[in-house]
Formats: structure tokens, C-alpha cells, sequence
């Protein structure tokens, strides 16, 4: 029997948003360890499921987990923004009634000391794909100061940064998160809720994984892919994050795609690729914020597309 280590977030509210797609295809971006995946592959029997995920332990974890599905899921590993262009020329686009992105870190690679994630954690990794060329230890130790910067403005959106990335060049090297957060204590924002490197740790993650580049990215496939009747569902865990989303949506839906400063409309103003079934995003719900602690950052768009 395996432990199930990542409980998945606002997966009522998932389901809720898949249950007309009766047959089709569904891509789970972000697979895990399968939560979501099957939750919807045991609510929607007769889809078939698509599940990516770049994390080789979390491949292993949900091959075994979905075993009882191995008839109606493939598993592919690798960062999104790749993955999906292929499985889009590999399948019939028609075929493709949703998608889902749970984007983020799981529960086991935070809790998982030795993948450098945690504040204690007594390395610089940070890598979702452990086989990535860019770690944390790079960022850290070897970024120029003016890349430090920008990191730390940019992903941490810290007032300090220039400080920061300044004490960092100055004392490095460093050889573990722990050091690191012990080290930049009294350079953080101070707060009762969160431990103060938590925005520092955020915006090297992030970097690390170029998680904004990979969301824009999917988004930018998702933009160009003919689609007849896909729900796009993106679950975020940071305002960077549900920003770029929002935003897209709100391009997508738009009739007029004139840019802004044009002085009239030139367009057919019949580009709108369909609507947004969230006008404010899907939170968890009280339960849900009792049960999991880590759904209180998280934050549904659903977008139709229809053209
Ligand atoms: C929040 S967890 C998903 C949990 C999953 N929905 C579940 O219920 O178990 C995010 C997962 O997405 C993966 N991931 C994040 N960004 C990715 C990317 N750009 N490409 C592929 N996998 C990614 C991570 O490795 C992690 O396993």
C-alpha cells in the first residue's frame, strides 16, 4: 500500500469544473503523485488521461498509483511547455476536451529535506527535474550580482533586493538553504505568519525551475492550438503566477485584438477563443483549508475555449 504524499488542493471544485467531458482526452500538466489525475480518471470513466510531470520520483510514485488506470493514461515525463506541443502533434487536437495545471511544488519535494527546498534543508538544489543543469547552488554561488538582482526583484518582488543579492555576493559561498536563510535572517521582511526567507527561497525556486517561463510558455501552446471545446483549468500557488493567467484569459476572451495604443479598431472583432468561467478565482473552502493547510495559497482560473 503506497502512502499518498501530497493531498491534492481544491480537487472538488477540479472535478466539478471536468464532469460534462464524457470522452476525450484530459492532460494533467502536472501529474504529481496522481491526485487529480485519478480523482478525474475515476470520476470521468470513459475519458482517457494524458499526465505529465518532470519529476522522475513522482513518475515512479504515479505509475504505480495509477496502475489500476494503465489502460486509459500515458505518462510522460519532462517539463510541460515541451510535453505538450508533442502530445499535441502526436494526437487529434479535436480529441482534447481539457487541461489541467496544478503548478508549483508538491508536498514531498517541500518536505523532502535532501531536494533543498526547505528553509533546514542542508543542501542548494531546489531542481524539480533532478537531472536540470540549473540549481539553486548555481544561482546562489555563481549568478553575477546584477542576475542576483534581478531574481530577487522580479520573483521575490523584495524591497531590499539590492542588499540582499549584495550581501550574498560578498559571503558566498553558501552551502545549504539552512545556512542561507540563517545567514539572510535579519535582511527579510519580518513577519508573524511566514518564516522570513520565504520570499528569498520563492524567488531562487522559481528561477530555478523558470516557473513563470514554463506558464507562459503552456500558455502560449494553448493560444496557438486550434481547439474546438477545451476547458483550460490552472490551479496557482503565487500573485505572479494567477497574474499571468488572469491576464491571458482576459486576451483570450477579448473580441478586439488591437493593441492598446491604436488609435481605432482595425480588427475583425470576432477573435474572442471563448470565456472565462471564473470571473474571480476558486479558492478552498473552509474544510479544505482545515485538512490541508497548503490550499489556502491556492488559486482556480477556468478558462472555455469555443471558437
Ligand atoms: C503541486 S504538484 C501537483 C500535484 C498533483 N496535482 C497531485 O494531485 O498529486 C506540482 C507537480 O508539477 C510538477 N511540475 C511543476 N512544474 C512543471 C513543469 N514545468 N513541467 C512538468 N512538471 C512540472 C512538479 O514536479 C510537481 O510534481
Amino acid at each position: 500500500m503506497q502512502t499518498i504524499p501530497h493531498i491534492p488542493v481544491l480537487y472538488r471544485e477540479v472535478l466539478e469544473q471536468f464532469k460534462d467531458i464524457k470522452n476525450g482526452i484530459i492532460i494533467d500538466c502536472t501529474m504529481g503523485y496522481g491526485g487529480h489525475t485519478s480523482l478525474i480518471l475515476e470520476a470521468n470513466p470513459d475519458i482517457k488521461l494524458i499526465a505529465i510531470d518532470q519529476d522522475q520520483s513522482a513518475i515512479d510514485f504515479s505509475t504505480k498509483r495509477l496502475e489500476p488506470y494503465k489502460d486509459r493514461v500515458v505518462i510522460k515525463k519532462g517539463r510541460f511547455s515541451t510535453v505538450i506541443k508533442e502530445i499535441l502533434n502526436e494526437y487529434d487536437i479535436n480529441d482534447v476536451r481539457g487541461i489541467l495545471a496544478d503548478i508549483g511544488v508538491s508536498s514531498l519535494q517541500l518536505d523532502k529535506k535532501e531536494r533543498g527546498f526547505s528553509f533546514s534543508s542542508e543542501n542548494l538544489d531546489m531542481r524539480m527535474d533532478e537531472e536540470a543543469p540549473l540549481s539553486a547552488n548555481i544561482v546562489i554561488n555563481e549568478y553575477s550580482l546584477h542576475e542576483l538582482k534581478r531574481v530577487l526583484l522580479e520573483y521575490g518582488e523584495l524591497r531590499n533586493y539590492k542588499k540582499i543579492a549584495s550581501f550574498i555576493v560578498s559571503n558566498r559561498p553558501y552551502y545549504s538553504a539552512k545556512e542561507l536563510s540563517d545567514a539572510l535572517k535579519h535582511l527579510m521582511p519580518s513577519g508573524k505568519k511566514i518564516h522570513p526567507a520565504t520570499l528569498l527561497m520563492q524567488a531562487i525556486r522559481i528561477e530555478v525551475n523558470n516557473e513563470l517561463g514554463e506558464l507562459e510558455s503552456l500558455l502560449d501552446t494553448i493560444e496557438v492550438t486550434k481547439f474546438v471545446d477545451t476547458k483550460i483549468a490552472i490551479i496557482s500557488f503565487h500573485s505572479l503566477e494567477d497574474r499571468i493567467v488572469k491576464n491571458r484569459f482576459a486576451k483570450w476572451k477579448a473580441d478586439c485584438i488591437c493593441p492598446d495604443e491604436a488609435p481605432r479598431c482595425t480588427c475583425s472583432k470576432d477573435n474572442s477563443l471563448g470565456n472565462v468561467l471564473t470571473k474571480k478565482p476558486i479558492i478552498a473552502q473552509m474544510d479544505e483549508l482545515k485538512d490541508n493547510p497548503r490550499s489556502r495559497s491556492a488559486k482556480m482560473r477556468v478558462f472555455e475555449m469555443d471558437r
